[in-house]
C-alpha cells in the first residue's frame, strides 16, 4: 500500500485517498451496493451476459474487486481479463491462463476443448464460472464475437460461463451496433454507475478517512465538501484527487484543516475544469492527473 506524505501529521494509518480500487475502502452507495448485488444475483442465477457501465473513474473496477472477493470467498473459478486491447488469439490465451486451463493456450480449439470440461465439470458440483472483462468497451468486434460465442454454452440448469462486461458508456454504444444485435439480446442484466450527489460525496469522503482512522472528521468542512462534490463532478477518482491534494496542501501549510483557498489553488495546479469554472493559465502541474480523466463537463447547471 502506498504511503502519504501526511498519513503521520493526521494520523492516518493508511492513504485515505489511495486510487487503487481496494474493496476495503468501498463506500456502498445506493448504486454502488445495487450493481454489486446484481452482479451477484446474475452469476447466483446463471444469468450469461451481464454488463456494467460508467463513465472514468466512477467505481467500475472496484465493483468487479468487490465480486472477485465474492467469488474466491464461493469457491467459484473465474477469469478475469483487465487488459481488453487484444486479438482473438490472446483473449483466448489470457482467458486459459486465467482459468488455469491445462492445454495448448495457443490454440483456440484446444482452449474451447479445456474450457468446456472446466465448465462441465463444475456444473455437475453444481457451480458456475464466471468470465469478466474490464474496459470491455475497448473490445475489438472479432472478439466481442468470440464472446458472444461463449455465451451459447449452456446446460438444464442455464449458462455454463457468466459473462461480465464492465466499460465506459460507449461499451453501450457498441451493444446497440446492428451486428452486435444477437450479444445485446443476450445481454440479461445491466447496471450503470453514475456519479456520486453532494450528500454521497460526503458521506463518501468521511468513509474513507474513517478506514484510515479519522472517524471525526475535521478536515474538511461542510463548505469545502460541497465544492469538491462540485469540481469533481462527483466522481469518486477525482474526489480522491483532490482530496489527496487537498492534505498534501494543508500539511505542507500545516493547517489542520482544509480551505476553499487551497481547493482553488490544488484545481489550478491539476488543471481541473468543472461546470462554471474558468480554466487557469501559466501554471505547471505540481501533480500528474491520473490518465485518461474525462475531458469534458458534465452539462449540469452550466
Ligand atoms: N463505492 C466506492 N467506494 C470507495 N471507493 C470508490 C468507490 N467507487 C470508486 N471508488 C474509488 O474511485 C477510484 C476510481 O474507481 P475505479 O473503480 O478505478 O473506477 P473505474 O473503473 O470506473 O474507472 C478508485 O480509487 C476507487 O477506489
Ligand atoms: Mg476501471
Amino acid at each position: 500500500m502506498q504511503s502519504a506524505i501526511y498519513n503521520a501529521y493526521f494520523g492516518f494509518s493508511e492513504n485515505p485517498f489511495n486510487i487503487s480500487p481496494d474493496p476495503e475502502f468501498l463506500y456502498r452507495s445506493p448504486q454502488h451496493e445495487e450493481a454489486l448485488a446484481n452482479l451477484i444475483y446474475g452469476v447466483r442465477g446463471r444469468k450469461g451476459f451481464i454488463v456494467l457501465s460508467g463513465e472514468v473513474g466512477t467505481g467500475k473496477t472496484t465493483m468487479l474487486e468487490c465480486l472477485r472477493d465474492y467469488l474466491d470467498s464461493q469457491r467459484i473459478e473465474f477469469a478475469f481479463i483487465f487488459n481488453s486491447r487484444l486479438t482473438p488469439d490472446q483473449f483466448f490465451d489470457m482467458m486459459a491462463y486465467d482459468f488455469d486451463l491445462q492445454c495448448d493456450r495457443k490454440s483456440k480449439t484446444d482452449v474451447l476443448v479445456a474450457l468446456n470440461a472446466l465448465l462441465v465439470q463444475q456444473a455437475e458440483r453444481g457451480r458456475t464460472c464466471v468470465l469478466i472483462v474490464d474496459e470491455a468497451h475497448n473490445l475489438d468486434w472479432d472478439v466481442l464475437e468470440e464472446i458472444r460465442l461463449l455465451g451459447n454454452l449452456e446446460n438444464r440448469q442455464g449458462k455454463l460461463l457468466q459473462i461480465i462486461l464492465a466499460g465506459q458508456p460507449e461499451l453501450d454504444r457498441k451493444l446497440d451496433a446492428p451486428n452486435l444485435r444477437q450479444l445485446k439480446q443476450r445481454v440479461v442484466l445491466r447496471c450503470t454507475l453514475n456519479p456520486l450527489t453532494a450528500d454521497e460525496c460526503a458521506a463518501y469522503v468521511e468513509t474513507r478517512l474513517a478506514h484510515a482512522g479519522m472517524t471525526r472528521q475535521s478536515v474538511f468542512s461542510p463548505e469545502v465538501l460541497e465544492e469538491v462534490a462540485r469540481r469533481s463532478r462527483g466522481i469518486p477518482r477525482l474526489i480522491n484527487l483532490l482530496c489527496d491534494n487537498l492534505l498534501v496542501t494543508a500539511f505542507a501549510m500545516e493547517q489542520r484543516a482544509a480551505s476553499i483557498d487551497m481547493l482553488d489553488e490544488v484545481c489550478q495546479d491539476l488543471r481541473l475544469e468543472w461546470p462554471g469554472s474558468h480554466r487557469g493559465r501559466g501554471r505547471s502541474s505540481r501533480y500528474s492527473m491520473d490518465e485518461e480523466l474525462p475531458q469534458t463537463p458534465y452539462a449540469v447547471g452550466d
